[in-house]
């Protein structure tokens, strides 16, 4: 029997994988889209808790992290959130800004994966899920795709296979391994937007479980301005997820608990009330268990007319650059992205297709181009994706 062939095969129906597909499809191409799942899209349902956030109004290449800083801006700039959104209007599936630029649906994410789904359908996109992809080799008829007991050929072919975060979702290391087999490099892969944990002293703050504060929370040359939240196995909520991806094991995470404070609070807290304590003084502006537990760390007890204004002042130094010493992260098991992925250096910034074996093309998280929190992993999807499909 002979192999079926087709314009471009496109490994994974996420993101990525199923904007390219239905794109070159519209584009005429013949494409056979292929996932092992057993249906397209699984992060997609599950993103935004439920509600998928499928852009941000202030995507730029500044909020994407990798090697290559610049290597995102001609598929950023070539498709934009205003394009994402006239699609999703134009499939009348109302949305909403909840808050720093990001875009939810109203009702579910399951209405994404539909237009995508629909859009891949309308553009002949021949969609099959539910077997294992492999072998796939490159010969003189092009690329070469085993998918369950199944072969398939196709001049190109689209790695779209995401990162190995979250690998209960179906996600694998399969885009790492095709690059390596294709002589690409890969960027060393790291758990990012991932919870950190804490031990050794830092463990006494597991005591606050459950609570939540804002802050803002710095590592390396990164802050973020946003929510903490204590665990009980270290530090989550949205503030710390975004410094994650920035952090590098052994470095501290630092944390302005007070990040609106006027320098000289506490001595002006002391003169208001000097019969109050550090705890009390402190509960005004955050949680009382928090308040309690940073108080005891500071170790100044007593009346706060009773400290010196420099004690004081050493306080509020350090309430603004506490400083946790994470032992490590969630993991992939707990990662929302991979920071890393398949080398920027082995691709076009403008078609996704490796340099060095024309036809191979990489897209989404695969590459090593990261966002932040808050729907830009997904603009990026669909902009890779995009670009890629409109090359094909
Ligand atoms: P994606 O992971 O979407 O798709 C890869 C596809 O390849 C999957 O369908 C998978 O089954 C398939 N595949 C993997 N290995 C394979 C193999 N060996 N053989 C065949 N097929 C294989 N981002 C954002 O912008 N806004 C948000 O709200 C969220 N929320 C969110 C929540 C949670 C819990 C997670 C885990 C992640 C997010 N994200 C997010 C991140 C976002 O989901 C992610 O960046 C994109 O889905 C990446 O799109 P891709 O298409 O590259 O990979």
């Amino acid at each position: 029997m002979a192999t079926p062939r087709y314009d471009a095969i496109v490994l994974g129906a996420g993101a990525a994988g199923l904007m390219c597909a239905a794109v070159a499809g519209q584009r005429g191409r013949r494409v056979l889209l292929l996932d092992h799942a057993d249906a397209v899209g699984k992060k997609i349902l599950i993103s935004g808790g439920g509600r998928c956030n499928f852009t941000n109004i202030h995507t730029g290449p500044d909020r994407y992290i990798s090697a290559n800083p610049h290597f995102a801006k001609s598929a950023l700039a070539r498709y934009t959130p205003a394009d994402f959104i006239a699609l999703v209007d134009a499939y009348g599936i109302a949305w909403h800004e909840k808050t720093l630029g990001q875009l939810f649906c109203d009702g579910s994410a399951k209405q994404i994966v539909a237009m995508l789904c629909e859009e891949a359908a309308k553009a002949g996109v021949d969609l099959r899920c539910g077997q294992a992809v492999g072998p796939v080799d490159h010969g003189d008829d092009g690329f070469r795709v085993g998918f369950g007991d199944q072969m398939f050929t196709a001049p190109s072919l689209v790695i779209a296979t995401g990162g190995p975060s979250i690998p209960k979702m179906g996600a694998t290391g399969l885009a790492y391994d095709l690059a390596r087999q294709f002589g690409l490099k890969v960027v060393e892969p790291r758990p990012a937007l991932v919870p950190l944990t804490l031990g050794g002293d830092d463990v006494l703050f597991r005591e606050l479980s459950g609570v939540a504060t804002p802050v803002e929370a710095r590592a390396g040359n990164a802050a973020f301005r946003e929510a903490a939240l204590f665990t009980h196995r270290g530090l989550s909520g949205p503030a710390i997820l975004q410094v994650s991806s920035y952090w590098r094991h052994g470095e501290p995470v630092a944390i302005d608990f007070l990040p609106d404070a006027a320098s000289g609070w506490l001595a002006e807290a002391k003169r208001a009330r000097p019969r109050t304590s550090l705890a009390a003084a402190l509960a005004a502006a955050l949680p009382d268990r928090l308040a309690q537990v940073l108080a005891e760390r500071l170790a100044l007890p007593g009346e706060l007319g009773a400290l010196t204004d420099r004690k004081l002042a050493d306080a509020e130094a350090r309430l603004a650059r506490w400083t946790f010493h994470p032992n490590g992260t969630e993991g992939f098991a707990k990662a929302e992205v991979t920071v890393g992925g398949i080398s920027t250096a082995n691709l076009s910034s403008q078609t996704m297709m490796a340099k060095s074996v024309p036809g191979l093309y990489a897209v989404g998280e695969a590459v090593d181009v990261t966002g932040w929190l808050g729907g830009y992993n997904f603009q990026w999807a669909w902009a890779s994706g995009h670009a890629a499909g409109q090359a094909l």
